[in-house]
C-alpha cells in the first residue's frame, strides 16, 4: 500500500474519532514500518553504501572456486566457525598480536585445518579499492559462504544473505574449544552445541549436509573410526586406511587430507545424506545423525526428497549467519580483516 493512502487513512481516523479505524490504521502503519525480518540485519544493506559490494564478492568467489572448489568449502566452514564463536563477527580472522597472542584461529578446531584466510583478504582488498572502510569482514564471510553454496551447487542452493554485521575486537583461542564440538561427538553433544546457539536439531541435521564438499585431515577421524571398531563402511575404511597413517596426528607433518563426500566430492548436493545412510561418511558426528529416530527420519527425507535439503539448507545458513551479530557500538568495520582498527 502506498504511503499516501496510509497518511489519508491516518487523517480520516483521527478526524472522525472512530476507534476501530484508528486501531486499524496503527496496525497498518506498524506493518508498513516494521523492521527487517532479519533484524538487525537487512537484505541489500550495501545497496547505497557500496552498490557493487555483493557483485565484487561473487566475482572473486567465482574465480577462486573455478581454480579450486576447496575454496568454496573453506568459506562455508569458516562461516560456521565464525558464527559459533563470539557470533558472526569475523573474530576468526584476527591474527596474533602482542596484546592478543592466541586468537581463535590458533585454536585446535581451526588450526591447522581451517583455510581460506587469503581468499577473504583478496575479497577485502577488492572491496577496499571500491568502497574504503564500508564492508565488514563479517559480512564478507557471510556473502562468500552464500556464493560458494550457489556455485558448488550449480545454482540449486541459491539465497539472499542479509547483511549489516560489524566486526568484533576480541578473539581468544579458548573460545572455539567451548563452542565447536569435535568430530568424535555423539548426538546429544552435537545437539547441545547447536541449541546453545539458538539452532535446532533440524538445523544440525541440515547444516551437517555441508560435509558434501571439501576435505578432512586424517587425524579428524582415524582414532575413532579406523583404529577401533566402528560402523564405517568396510570399503570406505579400506580406502581411508590406504591414505591415512594409523597414528595420524594433527599438525604432525604426516596428516594427509581426503574428500568428505567420496561420491560427488565437489558438488553441493544431498549426496551427504545418502552417504550417511550407507555408512560412507568420515566422522562419528556424521554417523551420529542415525542414532535417534527423529534425526534418522530427517536424514532419510534429505536423502530421498528432491529439493528438500536445498530449501532447508538455504534457510539454516541465513539463520546461522545471524547468530549474535554485532551492531552499533559493539563493533567496527575493519580495514584489514586480520587486525582490529585503532583510532
Ligand atoms: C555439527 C558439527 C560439526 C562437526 C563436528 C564438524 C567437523 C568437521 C571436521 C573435523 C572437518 C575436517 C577438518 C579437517 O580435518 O580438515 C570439517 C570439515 C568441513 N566442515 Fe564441518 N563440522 C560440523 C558442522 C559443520 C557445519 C555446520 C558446516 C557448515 C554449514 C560445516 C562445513 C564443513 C566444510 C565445508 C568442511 C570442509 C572444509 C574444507 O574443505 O576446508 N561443518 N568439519
Ligand atoms: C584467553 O583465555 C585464557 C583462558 O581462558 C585466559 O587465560 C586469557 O587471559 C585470555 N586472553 C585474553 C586476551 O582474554
Ligand atoms: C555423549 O558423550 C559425552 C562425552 O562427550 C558423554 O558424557 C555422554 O554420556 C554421551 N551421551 C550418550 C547419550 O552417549
Ligand atoms: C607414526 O608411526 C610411524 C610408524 O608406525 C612412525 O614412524 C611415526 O613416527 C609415527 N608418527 C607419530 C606422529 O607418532
Amino acid at each position: 500500500m502506498p504511503s499516501t493512502s496510509l497518511a489519508n487513512m491516518a487523517t480520516a481516523a483521527t478526524s472522525s474519532k472512530m476507534p476501530v479505524l484508528a486501531a486499524l490504521t496503527l496496525l497498518l502503519l506498524a506493518v508498513a514500518c516494521r523492521a527487517s525480518p532479519y533484524y538487525p540485519l537487512e537484505l541489500g544493506y550495501y545497496r547505497y553504501k557500496c552498490p557493487q559490494a555483493e557483485a565484487i564478492v561473487k566475482a572473486v568467489m567465482e574465480k577462486a572456486i573455478g581454480q579450486n572448489p576447496g575454496n568454496g568449502a573453506a568459506v562455508i566452514r569458516m562461516l560456521f566457525h565464525d558464527c559459533f564463536v563470539e557470533g558472526c563477527d569475523a573474530s576468526i580472522l584476527l591474527d596474533p598480536t602482542p596484546f592478543s597472542p592466541t586468537p581463535e584461529k590458533l585454536s585446535p578446531p581451526n588450526n591447522p585445518s581451517l583455510r581460506g584466510f587469503e581468499l577473504i583478504d583478496a575479497i577485502k582488498h577488492a572491496l577496499e579499492a571500491a568502497c574504503p572502510g564500508v564492508v565488514s569482514c563479517a559480512d564478507i564471510i557471510a556473502f562468500a559462504a552464500r556464493d560458494a553454496s550457489c556455485f558448488l551447487s550449480h545454482g540449486r542452493v541459491s539465497f539472499d544473505m542479509p547483511a549489516g554485521r560489524l566486526d568484533g575486537t576480541f578473539s581468544n583461542a579458548s573460545e572455539p574449544l567451548k563452542f565447536l564440538v569435535p568430530p568424535t561427538s555423539n548426538l546429544s553433544d552435537l545437539i547441545s552445541s547447536f541449541v546453545v546457539k539458538g539452532m535446532s536439531v533440524e538445523d544440525l541435521v541440515v547444516l551437517s549436509g555441508a560435509h558434501t564438499v571439501g576435505q578432512s585431515h586424517c587425524s579428524s577421524f582415524v582414532s575413532d573410526r579406523l583404529d577401533v571398531p566402528s560402523d564405517i563402511n568396510p570399503g570406505l575404511a579400506g580406502f581411508l586406511r590406504s591414505r591415512c597413517p594409523a597414528n595420524a596426528t594433527s599438525g604432525s607433518g604426516d596428516d594427509p587430507t581426503v574428500v568428505q563426500d567420496v561420491v560427488t566430492p565437489n558438488d553441493m548436493d544431498s549426496q551427504y545424506y545418502r552417504n550417511v545412510l550407507s555408512h560412507t561418511v568420515l566422522f562419528t558426528s556424521d554417523a551420529a545423525l542415525l542414532t535417534s529416530p527423529e534425526t534418522a527420519k530427517m536424514v532419510v527425507e534429505n536423502a530421498k526428497i528432491p529439493g528438500w535439503w536445498e530449501d532447508r539448507f538455504e534457510k539454516a545458513m541465513v539463520k546461522m549467519a545471524s547468530i549474535e551479530v554485532k551492531t552499533g557500538y559493539q563493533g567496527q568495520v575493519r580495514k584489514n580483516c586480520r587486525a582490529i582498527n585503532h583510532y
